[in-house]
C-alpha cells in the first residue's frame, strides 16, 4: 500500500508517468469536470483548508508551498486571503500552463514550478506552511510524499492536507459509492474526454488510507499535533500537522 497503482501499471515508474499524462491529457477541461461533479463543493472545501491555516496566512514574510497545484485554484485561495510568498508546483506541464494563465487573469504573482512532489527541488527547511489538495492520493507512494513534506518544512512548519476520503457505512457513503463508481466515470467521462481518468478517481479514493490511517501515516511521517475533519459526510477530509 505504498502508493497509488493506476490499472495496467505494474511499477512506481510506469505508475508515476500514467498519473502525470493523464492529468496532463484533461487539464484544460479539469476545472469544469471538477466543479460539476462536485456541485461546486470543491470551492467549499478549498476555503475551508485556506480558513484552517489562515493564522499562518498572517505572518509576516510567511512562505507557503502548495503541492500538486493542479489549475491553481487553491493557490488563488491562499494568496488573496494574505501577503505571504505562495507558490505553486506541480509535475503536469499543461496543469501548471492553466495554473499560470488563471493566476495572472486574477491579477496575482505567484512563482510556479515544475517537480515531483516525492524529490522537490528545494533546500530543507524552508517554509512556514506546505499545502496539499488532491495531489496526495495520487503519488505513487505517499509516505515518501509526507516525508518529502516534512524535509521542506521550516521546524514547526505546517503541512495541510486535503483529500477525497470514505465516508463509512452509513446511507450516505452508499449512495456516494454508488455515485462514484457508477454516475462520476461517465458525466467525468464525457466532460473530460477521457473516462480513464474518471474511473481511476473513485479507484484511487478506494485504495487511499481512512482519515484515521493518514492521521497515522503522518504521525508515523513525524508529524505532531495532527488533526483532521471531516468534510461533507466525510467524502473530503481535510489534515492538519505540525513538523
Ligand atoms: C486532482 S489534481 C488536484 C489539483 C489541485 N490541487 C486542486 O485542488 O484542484 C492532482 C494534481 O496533482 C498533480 N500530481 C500528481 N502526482 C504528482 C507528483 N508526483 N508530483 C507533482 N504533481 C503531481 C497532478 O498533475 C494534478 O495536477
Amino acid at each position: 500500500m505504498k502508493g497509488t497503482t493506476p490499472a495496467g501499471t505494474s511499477t512506481q515508474q510506469e505508475a508515476s508517468h500514467w498519473v502525470r499524462e493523464m492529468f496532463g491529457r484533461i487539464a484544460p477541461r479539469y476545472d469544469l469536470a471538477n466543479h460539476v461533479l462536485s456541485l461546486n463543493l470543491d470551492r467549499r472545501w478549498r476555503s475551508a483548508t485556506v480558513k484552517r491555516v489562515q493564522h499562518i496566512l498572517r505572518q509576516p514574510g510567511a512562505r507557503v508551498l502548495d503541492l500538486c497545484c493542479g489549475t491553481g485554484d487553491l493557490l488563488i485561495g491562499l494568496r488573496s486571503k494574505s501577503a505571504a510568498s505562495v507558490m505553486g508546483s506541480d509535475f503536469s506541464h499543461p496543469m501548471l500552463i492553466a495554473a499560470s494563465e488563471k493566476t495572472a487573469r486574477r491579477g496575482f504573482m505567484c512563482p510556479l514550478f515544475e517537480a515531483d512532489a516525492l524529490v522537490l527541488p528545494l533546500s530543507d527547511g524552508s517554509f512556514d506552511l506546505i499545502t496539499i489538495a488532491f495531489g496526495l492520493r495520487n503519488l505513487v507512494d505517499y509516505q515518501a510524499g509526507l516525508a518529502e513534506m516534512y524535509r521542506v518544512l521550516k521546524p514547526s512548519g505546517m503541512v495541510a492536507i486535503l483529500e477525497f476520503s470514505q465516508p463509512g457505512d452509513t446511507l450516505f457513503g452508499k449512495l456516494y459509492g454508488f455515485y462514484s463508481r457508477n454516475i462520476l466515470p461517465v458525466i467525468g467521462g464525457a466532460l473530460s474526454g477521457s473516462r480513464d481518468a474518471y474511473t481511476y478517481l473513485p479507484e484511487s479514493i478506494g485504495k487511499f488510507p481512512s482519515a484515521g490511517g493518514l492521521a497515522d501515516q503522518m504521525r508515523n511521517g513525524g508529524f505532531q499535533a495532527v488533526e483532521f475533519i471531516r468534510l461533507t459526510g466525510g467524502a473530503v477530509a481535510l489534515h492538519l500537522g505540525t513538523k
